[in-house]
């Protein structure tokens, strides 16, 4: 347990361990744009409810934040939707890799979760219909919970992803076999793949992600979510964040946390604080391998986990 009355000694002793830890894992390859990301970079941001943020190493590092991003679209259309939205998507874990079709057809094109691929994709589609622009709606959330007014989408990835969107392209149509989206199709392709684009840093998605450390209460005080909305996308986080791993992470760091292909997850200790922790070497299933053991060794120093 740590009686510190910061967060900054454990974060310094996660970015030691971290150093002398083998075995990084590998860029994701499948977005040639983010391939050449060396796997030893690392950086943590922890981030108090009241905006007070700590870091370690490349903590204001901007990187993409690719699936990352799927925790804010599902809070922003929840928020206007509320239970209506769950009749379009699941929340159960898929046990599938984030990007597979697999289930669709014999689930008549209602993904399982929010935060596979197919969910987000439907998440972002009414998202886009009530706003008429998802990314920016998305942008501008971003912007104003991190006070960082600079945040802006990565055009060379969004072109990557675009280049090499065949897998997205498919589940999309899939799905609007279905008529469970609303939009062409590529007008919403184009809406996601800015999306997954945006470049934040470990600090500006810890604060960003405070929201759900607030119980649903926005950083100037206003309420996005009702309590029992931010309970729910916290839980969805836990089950479904890290996909086909989802259990192995409840399992190691028993928080709340969602990854993204670029490197990132974040995670979140209600009522206590947020974290994100970025370094681009992924496992298998696609989520960080530092990232990970870092969040792991945070809650096994710190005792801060929802079990
Ligand atoms: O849809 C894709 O392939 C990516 N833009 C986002 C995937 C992602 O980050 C999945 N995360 N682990």
């Amino acid at each position: 347990m740590t009686t510190s009355a910061t967060f900054q000694p454990v974060l310094e002793r996660i970015a030691e361990e971290m150093e002398r830890r083998p075995g990084r894992g590998r860029a994701a390859d499948y977005i040639p744009a983010l391939a050449a990301f060396d796997p030893n970079r690392f950086g943590m941001a922890i981030a108090e409810p009241d905006g007070t943020v700590y870091g370690v190493g490349e903590w204001r590092q901007p990187f993409s934040a690719q699936s990352v991003t799927k925790v804010f679209t599902l809070a922003l259309q929840l928020a206007r939707e509320g239970d209506e939205l769950w009749e379009h998507v699941g929340r159960e874990p898929s046990g599938n890799p984030f990007n597979s079709l697999v289930q669709l057809e014999y689930e008549n094109g209602i993904p399982r979760n929010p935060f596979i691929n197919a969910g987000a994709l439907v998440v972002t589609d009414r998202l886009h219909t009530r706003t008429g622009d998802a990314a920016g709606a998305l942008l501008d959330f971003l912007r104003a919970e991190s006070g960082n007014p600079e945040l802006t989408f990565d055009r060379a990835v969004a072109a990557s992803e675009t280049a090499h969107g065949d897998r997205n392209a498919a589940l999309a149509h899939f799905m609007a076999s279905y008529g469970n989206i609303d939009n062409p199709v590529p007008v919403l392709l184009g809406q996601y793949f800015r999306q997954c684009s945006i470049e934040a840093s470990c600090a500006d998605l810890a604060l960003a992600t405070g929201f759900l450390a607030r119980h649903g209460v926005r950083a100037d005080g206003t309420r996005l979510l009702t309590r029992s909305q931010a309970k729910q996308v916290n839980a969805v986080m836990l089950t479904c964040g890290t996909y086909d791993a989802a259990g192995e992470f409840a399992y190691r760091v028993g928080l709340p946390g969602k990854s993204g292909v670029g490197g990132g997850i974040i995670a979140v200790v209600p009522g206590r604080c947020t974290l994100c922790v970025w370094s681009p070497g992924l496992d298998e299933r696609g989520n960080s391998v530092a990232g990970v053991a870092a969040l792991d060794r945070f809650t096994t120093l710190t005792g801060l986990s929802v079990f």
